[in-house]
């Protein structure tokens, strides 16, 4: 793929909604997410990620979401308001056959107004139209009552826990429980 068709496939995959644009990210990202959320112990409580120290750790990230990108294994993108300039936070769709697995994250001076639900349908429809997905799956900790509620949002049907499926390092090294939930496309 040449560099002109792989910057017209990112730009393909910009997506708006009501309140927000959805876009590749760029490496130049990493200063304005750093200081968004990435370094906030409360926002990477329950992500697999601990807090980013600096923000070249945060374009490193970037980088290999990137790299992940290219490959078809996973599609991300960051999250800005239409009424603001700088991105508030990312989502990530990972790809694997007809199946795909959503992940998000969203600065917590945003918490609570709707956003990620919204980036979340959008995702939804990219994953049914573009990809044409079967199934979309998402979990997350059973202490994190607020990303479940995304999910239902979304319109995601709660399957019930998993024992001992992810670690989430903010909290301990070992894996822990998560409510799964799962969204079926056809
Ligand atoms: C999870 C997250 C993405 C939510 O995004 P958001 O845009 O604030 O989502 P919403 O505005 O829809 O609010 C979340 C919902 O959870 C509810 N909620 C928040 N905290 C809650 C709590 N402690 N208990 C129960 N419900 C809670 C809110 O009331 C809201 O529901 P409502 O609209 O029915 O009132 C955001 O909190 C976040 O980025 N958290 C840190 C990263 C993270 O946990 N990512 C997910 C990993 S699985």
């Amino acid at each position: 793929m040449s560099h002109q068709d792989e910057k017209q496939g990112h730009a393909s995959r910009t997506m708006r909604t009501q309140r927000l644009e959805l876009r590749h990210p760029e490496l130049e990202d990493a200063q304005a997410l750093f200081d968004a959320y990435a370094a906030d112990p409360q926002v990477t409580r329950y992500l697999v990620w601990r807090p980013h120290k600096d923000a070249t750790e945060t374009r490193e990230f970037l980088a290999l979401r990137r790299a992940l990108s290219s490959t078809g294994a996973s599609y991300c993108w960051v999250i800005r308001k239409l009424d603001e300039t700088s991105p508030v936070g990312m989502i990530e769709l990972r790809v694997s056959g007809t199946q795909g697995n959503v992940g998000y994250v969203l600065a917590r001076s945003h918490w609570g107004h709707g956003i990620m639900p919204e980036a979340v349908v959008s995702v939804v429809e990219f994953a049914r139209s573009a990809l044409s997905l079967q199934i979309i799956s998402s979990c997350c900790d059973l202490e994190n009552p607020a990303s479940a509620r995304v999910l239902r949002k979304a319109g995601f049907d709660y399957l019930g826990v998993r024992k001992s499926h992810f670690a989430h390092p903010a909290i301990s090294h070992g894996a822990r429980d998560v409510q799964f939930f799962e969204l079926r496309l056809g």
